[in-house]
């Protein structure tokens, strides 16, 4: 049996401004999908039949890495809520991207990749299967998977299961953990690791260490409400077009973002969580809050350092970042929100279990 596991992510500062090429910061949260392989008769997910449509995301990464393989039971598990904008669907693309590879195992040639090494470079596409000739050796378990193949990979799958749209703000997050920034330029302060592109969008993903933070605390309120993101990006453009002056909001986005990551690499947490606050207004005045995510964001302000919805809004979370976690969690449910709690920039990808032995050896 293989398992591998990959966190949800939460947008600190930038959504929706990103679109318009301005920074968006996210962290990746405590809570995690799971996803635990063993060989079967038959293809099964949690115990039923596979169903190909059903689940996309697995059905692109078994057609990229898993192609002739034997057929495998599938167990999905997991505290990320789904389709509330942390990630789920990304943290599980980059959890089962990691099973496979760790699976199934990676060829060398020279020390070097034989195969999946295109995919890390940058402006490329994972697209595969990746077929190569005979390598020099195979390395398997833990050692042969890699953050940015699986990151490019659950790029690639969500992409494929959303119709072409997708940012890599959510893979990079969910597969190497932390704090990633997501730019239409490359930031001169920060640590650019990867630059990726899509339908001719590039986006430069760089990462930023905030190990030296602790004493402070995320917590995320759920409305419960599930709005689609498509529906509310829709509706800044719209917004944008009959009010050509709201671009004003999202230019003040970005300078705030900017100033919120300055603020958390020199580890003052007050003035990140003021940034935060100050990006929920003008998130509210590009119309995408809404009465019950303010109801739960005035109940946690008073025990807070900053408070604002994150993701596409609408409904969906919103989240705080407090020193006193339980106070703000008890003042968020008691207005009528689920919460979770998590640290502000949690561990990515690990193999929880390599299994021992391959699964498969595709290259005999
Ligand atoms: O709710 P999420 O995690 O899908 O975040 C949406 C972020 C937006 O900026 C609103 C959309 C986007 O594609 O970046």
């Amino acid at each position: 049996m293989v398992q591998a596991s990959a966190p949800g992510k939460c947008i600190l500062f930038g959504e929706h401004a990103v679109v318009y090429g301005q920074p968006a910061v996210a962290v990746a949260i405590d809570q995690r999908m799971s996803v635990e392989l063993s060989l079967s008769n038959d293809w099964r997910i949690d115990g039923m039949s596979f169903h190909p449509d059903r689940h996309p995301h697995v059905e692109a990464l078994k057609q990229r890495l898993w192609d002739l393989g034997p057929a495998l039971s599938i167990k999905i598990s997991g505290n990320i809520p789904p389709a509330s904008g942390l990630g789920s669907s990304a943290a599980l693309s980059v959890a089962a991207s990691a099973a496979l590879r760790c699976a199934r195992g990676r060829q060398m040639v020279d020390d070097d990749w034989a195969e999946g090494w295109t995919a890390a470079r940058p402006g490329s596409i994972y697209d595969g299967p990746w077929t190569s000739s005979k390598g020099d050796s195979v390395v398997n378990g833990a050692d042969c998977v890699d953050e940015d193949e699986c990151a490019i990979l659950a790029h690639a799958v969500e992409a494929y299961a959303q119709g072409g749209r997708a940012s890599p703000l959510d893979s990079s997050a969910c597969a190497h953990g932390g704090c990633i920034v997501l730019s239409d330029k490359i930031e001169d302060n920060l640590n650019w690791i990867y630059t990726r592109s899509l339908n001719g969008v590039s986006w430069h993903v760089h990462s930023v260490d905030l190990s030296n933070i602790d004493d402070v605390w995320l917590v995320i309120g759920s409305t419960g409400i599930h709005a689609p993101t498509s529906e509310q990006v829709e509706k800044v453009a719209n917004l944008i077009k009959e009010q050509p002056g709201k671009m004003r909001e999202i230019e003040t986005i970005g300078i705030v973002s900017r100033r919120g990551i300055a603020a958390l690499m020199s580890g003052d947490m007050e003035s990140v969580g003021r940034a935060m606050s100050e990006n929920h207004l003008l998130l509210r005045s590009l119309g995408v809050s809404c009465p019950e995510l303010e109801v739960l964001i005035s109940a946690a302000a008073p025990s807070s350092l900053g408070v604002k919805l994150t993701g596409a809004g609408g409904g969906g979370c919103m989240i705080a970042l407090t020193r006193n976690p339980k106070m703000t969690s008890e003042a968020i449910e008691l207005a009528g929100g689920r919460t979770l709690i998590s640290k502000l920039a949690s561990d990515g990808m690990k193999i929880d279990n390599d299994g021992g032995t391959p699964l498969w050896n595709p290259y005999e």
